[in-house]
């Protein structure tokens, strides 16, 4: 029997807990649940019970000899972060584009050049399943550093039956070997593979009548996203693409607007999609579309600094009504970083969001994005126990001392996973 776990005197503990279920937008993203002298105690990998340490202290007077506790007296105290869209299983290394782009070649250029996307592609094909096994477990670990307890990953780097299956697998696999959850996203449509180039719309039939029935009668993938580009996949494509998905219980998520705008947030609004990522130029109409529809916007600012371009309106689409969850994309290519906290740093600096709005957006809304907002993303009686200890005493100090990570201690389902 693992003895129940009790934190107790928390500076604050952000509970992010609210009445109101799902996505959060406007007001309802500043609620953090706030709880001063927070406490919290954690059995069989549950959360039992969430309050300040006096209630707690009162609800198990006959147990409390019983658990392991843990002063976090001067520290905060936050739910596990959940990083909702990353593209984590890939083979080798871009660096060399990194000085390409600083020397002034554009993130399309590269790509059309067969570099990007491709040059991953090449050497994920190549790199045998042990070979990315090891390369993702290293990053997962990073993660875990920087206090994020659940992560989306998406295949793509394959754009063949063979190597999707093989990314898809690894996580899989992980899902054993490494405490961090993961939740899998098929995105066969990444890019148009070489041997289909010129041939755009045979790779959409392929995809659609080889690769998908597959990826679902493995049960392999829990969402179907799409790189709606200019260049890349048209609206009409993705939205063939993502409709196909549908037919297997995909859930369809869209790269949308992310180097020109192109119709993504509208299409991510018109066929219902859970989130619509990057969206730096995303046009006012999508904007009120996803409003509307309910689409959550997966933000991504570590990208947008990355390619050295504007970020996202996170503050307008706030304002408008927009769910905003945020997001590392960690990729060779666009954004190498396994730092949640440095995107909720950037989220704020770079799209206005308030403290506040960024610890929503990197827990409860994440978890929304990832449909786990009934498992994970507050610390709510029945959820999973995947708590994080902060050296700052608030969450605004969070946001406020940026760049630098102050992961003191990680729970994962109620084991002590970083110390
Ligand atoms: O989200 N934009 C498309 N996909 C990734 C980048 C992938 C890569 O460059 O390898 C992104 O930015
Ligand atoms: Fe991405």
């Amino acid at each position: 029997m693992t003895k129940p776990i009790w934190i107790k005197y928390a500076a604050n503990l952000a509970t992010l807990a609210s009445e109101k279920k799902g996505p959060r937008s406007k007001e309802a993203m500043s609620d953090l649940g706030l709880i001063e002298d927070g406490s919290l105690w954690m059995e069989n990998g549950l959360i039992q019970a969430v309050g300040t340490t006096k209630e707690i202290e009162e609800l198990y007077a006959d147990r409390l000899h019983e658990a392991e506790v843990f002063d976090a007296s001067g520290y905060l105290v936050t739910p596990g972060l959940v990083d909702p869209h990353t593209h984590v299983v890939y083979g080798g290394s871009r660096a060399s584009e990194f000085e390409m782009r600083l020397e002034g070649a554009t993130y399309m250029d590269i790509m059309n050049a067969g570099g990007g996307i491709h040059a991953t592609t090449r050497m994920t094909r190549e790199a045998s399943e042990e070979e990315l096994m090891e390369q993702t477990l290293r990053r997962l670990d990073s993660f875990l550093a920087h206090g994020v307890t659940t992560v989306e990953g998406k295949s793509g780097y394959g754009m063949n039956l063979e190597t999707e299956l093989k990314q898809l697998r690894v996580m899989k696999k992980l899902q054993e070997k490494h405490p961090i959850d993961l939740v899998p996203t098929f995105m066969g449509a990444h890019a148009v593979p070489n041997e289909f180039k010129g041939r755009e719309d045979d790779f959409v039939d392929h995809l659609i009548n080889e690769m998908l029935p597959i990826v679902a009668k493995e049960k392999l993938a829990e969402f179907n996203d799409v790189f709606c580009e200019k260049g890349v996949f048209t609206p009409e494509q993705s939205e063939r693409i993502l409709e196909a998905g549908k037919n297997y219980g995909l859930i369809p998520k869209i790269h949308a607007d992310e180097i020109e705008s192109y119709g993504g947030a509208e299409l991510a609004a018109k066929i219902g999609a859970i989130s619509a990522e990057h969206l730096l130029k995303a046009s006012e109409d999508g904007i009120q579309d996803m409003a509307k529809s309910g689409t959550i916007a997966c933000l991504l600012p570590a990208t947008a600094l990355y390619l050295r371009e504007e970020a996202a309106a996170g503050r307008r689409m706030i304002d408008e009504g927009v769910a905003v969850a945020i997001s590392t994309d960690c990729n060779p290519g666009s954004s190498p970083t396994t730092s949640m906290p440095l995107v909720m740093n950037l989220a704020c600096i770079s799209m206005r969001l308030t403290p506040a709005e960024a610890l929503t957006a990197a827990t409860y809304n994440a978890a929304c994005a990832i449909n786990r907002q009934e498992k994970v993303g507050s610390l709510e009686v029945g959820k999973q126990a995947d708590v994080v200890l902060w050296n700052v005493e608030n969450y605004q100090e969070l946001q406020y001392l940026f760049g630098v990570n102050h992961v003191k201690s990680v729970w994962k389902k109620g084991v002590q996973v970083v110390k």
